[in-house]
């Protein structure tokens, strides 16, 4: 059982892959800390995020134990993630992990910009989070501003605004809803209701697979 769960930044996909994987008794990959730790791994050796030979080294060399740093949620490492996760050096480096991950029993939920079109296109259920860019910037704001941010709403909006035309308009593997995946609008919907709406989707593909606990 395979759970493509794609979206843009802070659209809630991540925490509510979480809870799905939590519900369903499957693994859970965010693969935005895969080039949020590349990333990291380019500026803790003082190379350049912007340098392909530099990024493909970090991607080829990952410590894939090292996933739940919290320095991966650090300010500038998101911006920095999506400027390498442009490049096919690096995207092609970090493919096969992903979708060994996504294979191996009992299943698991994926979450990031590709994994229903490019990652895991035969997935049993896609979702598609979005919500509008003023609703994301609120929460990652409320994010920020816990861990002592210094950001104004505005600037985090300007981020939101950025980041998202980095990832939609790439090259490669760009932030696009696959045509078999299910559209789910946070922007007025809370974690538990945005849970429940998915739940709603999962639960008949579950019956018919009869597969995870
Ligand atoms: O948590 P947030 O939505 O801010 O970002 P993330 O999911 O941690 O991803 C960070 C960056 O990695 C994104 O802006 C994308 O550029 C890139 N990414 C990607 O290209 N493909 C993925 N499957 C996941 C993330």
């Amino acid at each position: 059982m395979i759970v493509a769960i794609d979206g843009p930044a802070a659209s809630g996909k991540g925490t509510l892959a979480r809870r799905i994987a939590a519900h369903y008794g499957l693994r859970h990959l965010d693969t935005g800390a895969l080039y949020r730790a590349v990333a990291r791994d380019i500026l803790a050796n003082d190379g350049d995020v912007t340098n392909p030979a530099d990024a493909q080294h970090a991607a080829r060399h990952l410590d894939l134990g090292s996933l739940t740093d919290p320095a991966l949620r650090n300010r500038g490492i998101g911006e920095a993630a999506s400027i390498v996760a442009k490049m096919p050096e690096v995207r092609k480096a970090l493919l096969d992990c992903q979708r060994t991950f996504a294979n191996t029993p009992p299943g698991a939920v994926l979450d990031g910009r590709d994994i229903g079109t490019v990652v895991c296109p035969g997935a049993d259920l896609k979702l598609f989070v979005i919500a509008s860019p003023e609703a994301r910037a609120n929460r990652r704001f409320l994010e920020l501003t816990a861990e002592n941010n210094t950001l104004t709403k505005a600037e985090v909006l300007a981020n939101i605004h950025a980041r998202d035309a980095r990832d939609q308009f790439r090259d490669i593997a760009p932030l696009a809803k696959a045509e078999d995946a299910h559209l789910l609008d946070t922007t007025n919907l809370d974690i538990e209701a945005a849970f429940s709406a998915a739940v709603e989707l999962i639960d008949p593909v579950v019956s018919r697979a009869g597969c995870v606990s």
